[in-house]
């Protein structure tokens, strides 16, 4: 079976050349968005992305072409966009169509603008002051724990750090994460008064230790942000339990603090659950026999579920790096995957057409039915009480316009609680569900839509994420809402790097430069300083089909997140560059595929 695609402007033309002749097959497929047919073949069904297409019968060795087009003015930008998981299936037979096209991103080159002047770190520290001495080293030894956690980091990623340079720990009243580090000929000695600042010591050691002989001299350091972020969306994609500890590492080796975990969303529920085991056990795999199709997925059914025993260990992984797990349960919308497993968590009688983004039609838990309360509660509880951090994270992005207004059950709630829009009731449902959080003792945190609607949204102390750039952050802050920024023009690292067709990614909110990561102010208005705790990286898997493929699109880009995330004063674009051209993580390949 041979099968090809190229893009040809906003065409998508796919070639098929059957080795047998086929009777009517269906050509079927997921993709970055809805697609439609505009010759070839009739579309016949579709669930988000997922897409059969009806061919006529094909005859062996005559090629056949198909040609797609994204709907909602997608233009495919590059390899990412064409078909994922292409298959035929003819008369109960499935017949996978292997894509000719290399899969995943290229690792980016680097220009050379010559050596960087200062210490060869990312994040770069607050101040130092060389000796002017250095000091040739093995590696280190030292009893502090944050110490046997960096040797034992730098062990799994087989980097050098194990030796008899002694390091020294002293108590000193500095902030959470901050140290001092003193580097002699004879030995190192570390200030702080934080297991976090101990370990970021270690780290900045092991990072000098990769670059050469460790100069000598005085360094201060402390974060700007309390919050340095980095999310997975690992609902579109299962990703492995150990590939996740090598993102924890990754983060760790760059100051990073908080892993938000996307476990949950229209194509999966992948967490084990104990009193709702239909959620994640029929949503874990996808495609033939399955609940929901081949979503971003290889024919045969792919996928997987993170078990609350897996959980604990990732979180245990992460608590020994100084990172706390955000999980992120993600309501009432991107919400497919629970709504084939419980519909009456929908009303029956709702005759609203909305479609979301991604091309799903009712995708909204419906707060007015009581089945959706069983669900939502029981999640929130179970999850809360597996995640030591205490914050829970909501979800609340992209409900589609106009949900809920076809609703009796919705409209007779509306009417009841003096609501008359879609907003109105998303911020109706938020804050029900953030006060039964805080009332479980956690702190609720949501993306940015969650601050809309005429009862002022969530509250309850809630942090919101501004993603779709940063004004909805701006505006957040000044309602009183503690605010992380993510704005994706800068911080989300599916993006495709550049608009090279050869290139890999998504595109419908930039092409994200290495430098793009560092050409924003976190704070853009000075009035809401207090209001914003951080800032972090995103990555969501739509076109994820193998876990390898995360490492060259987070990388070199997650320095510029860690610069931003820790530094005060900004790094020039070409220090970037300049610091990104020599650093020991780029290309970031995990020990364990290496
Ligand atoms: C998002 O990117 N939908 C938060």
């Amino acid at each position: 079976m041979d099968y090809d695609c190229a893009l040809n402007g906003k065409d998508l033309v796919c070639t098929i050349t059957p080795d047998r002749d086929l009777a009517r097959p269906l050509f079927c497929f997921s993709g970055m968005a809805p697609f439609t047919a505009i010759a070839g073949g009739q579309r016949v069904y579709g669930l988000g992305s997922y897409t059969e297409i009806a061919l006529p019968d094909l005859r062996v060795g005559a090629p056949h072409q198909v040609v797609l087009n994204y709907v909602a003015g997608h233009n495919p930008a590059n390899r990412a966009w064409m078909p994922i998981g292409p298959l035929l299936r003819c008369n109960r037979e499935v017949i996978p169509l292997p894509r000719k096209t290399a899969l995943g991103c290229r690792a980016q080159p680097i220009p050379d603008l010559g050596p960087f002047d200062g210490l060869p770190l990312v994040p770069q520290p607050t101040s130092w002051e060389p000796s002017g001495q250095s000091v040739a080293v093995a590696g280190f030894a030292g009893s502090d724990p944050a110490l046997a956690a960096v040797a034992a980091l730098a062990a799994r990623q087989r980097l050098r750090f194990d030796g008899d340079y002694h390091v020294a720990f002293e108590d000193a009243d500095l902030p959470e994460d901050a140290y001092a580090l003193h580097i002699t000929p004879e030995g190192a000695t570390v200030r702080a008064s934080s297991y976090g600042g101990r370990f970021y010591a270690g780290v900045t050691l092991l990072s000098l230790l990769q670059d050469g002989p460790l100069p000598c001299g005085v360094l201060h350091d402390q974060p700007r942000f309390g919050w340095r972020g980095q999310h997975l969306d690992t609902a579109r994609h299962f990703y492995q339990p150990a590939t996740i500890c090598d993102l924890l590492d990754l983060m760790a080796l760059l100051k990073l603090n908080r892993f938000h975990w996307h476990f949950a969303d229209d194509e999966a529920f992948r967490l084990e659950i104990e009193c709702l085991p239909e959620l994640w056990q029929k949503t874990a795999f996808c495609g033939e026999g399955q609940l929901l199709p081949a979503l971003f997925s290889d024919a045969g059914a792919t996928g997987g579920s993170y078990s609350k025993d897996t959980a604990r260990m990732i979180i245990a992984h992460a608590k020994a790096l100084n990172i706390e797990v955000l999980p992120e349960i993600e309501t009432p919308a991107h919400a497919i995957a629970i709504t084939h497993v419980y519909p009456d968590t929908r009303d029956p009688a709702d005759n609203g057409a909305e479609v979301s983004v991604q091309g799903y039609q009712g995708n909204a838990l419906n707060p007015a039915q009581p089945k959706t309360w069983k669900v939502i509660d029981a999640i929130a509880q179970e999850v809360g009480d597996l995640f030591p951090f205490n914050h829970l994270h909501l979800g609340c992005d992209e409900l589609p316009e106009g949900t809920w207004m076809g609703s009796p059950m919705a409209r007779d709630l509306m009417t009841r609680e003096g609501l008359e829009t879609t907003q109105d009731l998303q911020g109706w449902t938020m804050a029900r569900i953030a006060a039964k959080v805080a009332q479980n003792g956690q702190r609720p945190c949501a993306w940015e839509e969650a601050a809309q609607g005429s009862n002022g949204g969530i509250g309850h102390g809630t942090i919101l994420f501004s993603w779709t750039g940063q004004g909805a952050g701006v505006a957040a802050a000044r309602a009183g809402y503690d605010v992380v920024m993510i704005p994706a023009q800068h911080a989300y690292f599916d993006m495709a790097h550049t608009d090279d067709p050869d290139d890999w990614g998504a595109s419908w909110a930039a092409f994200v430069s290495l430098t793009d990561t560092i050409a924003w102010q976190p704070v853009p208005e000075p009035d809401i300083d207090d209001r914003v705790i951080g800032v972090q990286g995103a990555f969501w898997s739509e076109f994820t089909t193998k876990d390898a493929q995360i490492w060259p699109m987070l990388m070199p880009r997650m320095l510029g997140l860690a610069s931003k995330a820790w530094q005060d004063r900004d790094l020039e674009p070409d220090d970037l560059i300049r610091l990104a051209r020599g650093h020991f993580l780029v290309p970031f390949v995990p020990a364990s595929i290496r």
